[in-house]
């Protein structure tokens, strides 16, 4: 089987957790887009939910096919939320935020009574930090936020290139919120909980990719078949 057809399969595993009635989020990726399109040919038979999503693509993506969607403010508690990851160590914490989208769907995720993680086990890690850490910050500022937030890796007993991030084009990315985002390129992170702490202390952070104490289960896809983890029902 392809990476594809691994993540096709964990979204399918992960569809079967959707009950009539239930709030969900929807995340960005190309593994949370096999979670939507199926979720849409099963709204397409008549599943009634309603769904906020965690990026523009998936707004538009869902929206196509029809599936209702809200929005926090007018549905600020959901049941669950599908997404996939960069990475996934044992314990359920994530490194997100490769397709720029990891402000909204933190705040998704942290709306949700439960967050399932989908993804291809290629993604399953032994350590974080291999995948180079997304971390959004304001414009304003930018060489500045970018020392304390070099300080503040530093203090966490990590080290590496921080990298701005840019589009194919060479253009400086910009996300859906109005942001820049710097690529921390750590390879390893020993103490993610202390790194989390003192970059949400760094002014100009808007938010990073650390996920931690968020998913409560993961569907992973692999040549052996489906691995679940956590709480999957
Ligand atoms: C989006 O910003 C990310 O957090 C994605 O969820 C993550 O990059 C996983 O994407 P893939 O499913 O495409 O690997």
């Amino acid at each position: 089987m392809s990476p594809d057809d691994l993540k096709k399969l964990a979204a399918a595993r992960a569809l079967e957790m959707v009950r009539p009635g239930m709030r969900l989020g929807l995340g960005t990726g190309s593994t949370a887009k096999h979670f939507v399109a199926l979720l849409g040919q099963r709204v397409a038979h008549g599943l009634d939910v309603v769904c906020v999503a965690t990026s523009e693509a998936t707004q538009a993506q869902a929206t196509a096919l029809n599936i209702t969607m809200s929005t926090l403010d007018e549905t600020p508690e959901l049941d669950l939320t599908v997404d996939g990851a960069d990475e996934i160590d044992h314990d359920l914490r994530l490194i997100k935020g490769g397709g720029a989208a990891h402000l909204r769907e933190k705040i998704v995720a942290a709306a949700s009574a439960r967050m399932i993680v989908i993804a291809d086990d290629s993604k399953l890690v032994s350590q974080l930090g291999q995948f180079p850490l997304p971390i959004e910050v304001v414009p304003f500022g930018l060489a500045a936020t970018r020392r304390a937030v070099e300080a503040a890796i530093i203090d966490a007993g990590a080290s590496g290139e921080l990298v701005l991030r840019r589009r194919p084009d060479g253009a400086v990315l910009v996300t859906d919120g109005g942001h820049y985002l710097l690529d921390a390129h750590l390879g390893r992170i020993d103490l993610p909980d202390r790194l989390a702490t003192l970059l949400n202390a760094v002014p100009g952070v808007v938010e990073h990719g650390l996920f931690l104490g968020l998913a409560t289960g993961a569907v992973l896809a692999g040549a052996d078949g489906i691995r679940l983890m956590g709480e999957v029902d």
